[in-house]
């Protein structure tokens, strides 16, 4: 039997369409998490769905499903989706190609007159990225059952803005209940964000996994004073005790080889003035690794040089863990259609455990669930840079729709 394949141009036109909202002079893409920008681009997948034929929910959280009826539409739906919103710096295919890949199914269920049994829906989650709102995944976590709707709508931004003003201020805030409802399988494509498929010359990632996270905020206190008169030996500089601790995230990733992730991303100073010595410094850190054993162990290591350090240099310190978001081992039911898949069609492919986090962890608790991964280029990703293949974006969007398809039907 002749399979079943999408259209890869009009993906890959979409994903460049999609691209130029908040494109960046890099080639890159600053569309953060309920900004106009984002409006903007959930406005054109919402048009192009409703193009497509689909209804459109959206609840509470801003989250967004599209819908193609199946034949049986009182069952579950089996759904595809990934995020819209950017990093500052991003690219235009972290998150949007699996939303764009779900959009691209429906158009190519439809292009051939495809009926499923199932209904089948495009999803977007709102903040995924969690760089504007941590943390990440918040509205697929609330969708999970894993955050209460009061958590998720009232996480801040670094202007005390909250995601419940920002939804309404945009016309998000939908009226649906936020999750509640079964999925008979979700499905995400996206980008590896690393480079092991490039490296091994893979097309399709079968993921298995996504590895553990804990995020922190940590804020440390000194004393303000003149950068002259006030001695070496009189200060409580809260950004020598930062630079301390930068330095010990650093080490504890590379104590907890292979595999631990430990970045120190954002760093606040005040007054930020070259001739003031820093009186208060607030900086976050990200920890990742794929045992949860190995994870609360770098916790450990972190707690005990945060307060050697803040001791040591006299700096009071507020630290706190505000997110843990467990490893994930995926459906196996899930992976193995994925796999599956991806040889039905003769596609090069390895079993591979997530780098990053995706709202397909979330919804893994709720839903049987699985990944399909395609190499980027040189393995960048959360970067303008980022690049991908028009053919390995199509073949990836091809195992979504065989993927899809066999959940649907059966
Ligand atoms: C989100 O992109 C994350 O994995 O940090
Ligand atoms: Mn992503
Ligand atoms: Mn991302
Ligand atoms: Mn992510």
């Amino acid at each position: 039997m002749q399979k079943i394949t999408v259209n890869q141009q009009r993906l890959w036109d979409s994903l460049m369409q999609m691209g130029e909202i908040g494109g960046t002079e890099k080639g890159g893409v600053c569309r953060l998490a309920l900004t106009d920008l984002d409006k903007q681009g959930r406005d054109l997948f919402v048009r192009w769905c409703k193009e497509a034929g689909c209804s459109i929910r959206i609840d509470k959280m801003g989250n967004i499903f599209a819908r193609r009826a199946g034949t049986d539409d009182s069952l579950p739906p089996v759904v595809m989706g990934s995020h819209l919103d950017t990093q500052p710096t991003g690219g235009k295919f972290d998150g949007i190609y699996g939303v764009l890949s779900g959009l691209e199914v429906i158009r190519s269920l439809n292009d051939q007159g495809i009926e499923t049994r199932a209904p089948i829906e495009a999803s977007v989650w709102t903040n995924e990225e969690g760089s504007r709102f941590p943390p990440a995944m918040v509205a697929s976590g609330v969708f999970a059952g894993v955050f209460d709707l009061e958590y998720g709508l009232s996480r801040a931004d670094l202007d005390g803005k909250t995601m419940g003003e920002e939804l309404a201020r945009i016309g998000y805030a939908g009226p649906d209940d936020v999750g509640g409802r079964p999925f008979k399988a979700f499905f995400e494509a996206h980008i590896e964000q690393g480079p092991i498929l490039e490296d091994e010359d893979k097309q399709i990632g079968v993921v298995t996994d996504a590895q553990g996270q804990r995020w922190y905020e940590i804020t440390l206190t000194g004393q303000e004073s003149h950068a002259g008169p006030t001695p070496m030996t009189r200060r409580r500089d809260a950004l020598v005790g930062a630079a301390r601790l930068i330095d010990a995230v650093n080490r504890i990733g590379m104590d907890n080889q292979p595999n631990a992730c430990a970045t120190v991303g954002l760093v606040q100073v005040f007054p930020n003035s070259r001739n003031v010595i820093p009186g208060q410094v607030f900086f976050t850190v990200d920890f990742r690794h794929p045992d949860a054993d190995v994870l609360s162990g770098m916790d450990q290591a972190l707690r005990e040089l945060a307060d050697r350090v803040s001791g040591e240099l006299g700096l009071e310190m507020k630290f706190e863990q505000i997110w843990y978001s467990p490893p994930v081992p995926f459906d196996t039911a899930c992976v193995n259609s994925v796999r599956q898949a991806a040889e039905s069609f003769g596609y090069s492919h390895r079993d591979i455990v997530s780098g990053a986090g995706h709202d397909a962890c979330y919804i893994s608790r709720v839903a049987p669930t699985s990944m399909v991964f395609v190499p980027c280029e040189n393995g960048i990703s959360h970067n303008e840079a980022e690049n991908a293949k028009a053919e390995d974006l199509a073949a990836g969007c091809n195992v979504l729709l065989q993927a899809v398809l066999e959940r649907a039907n059966d």
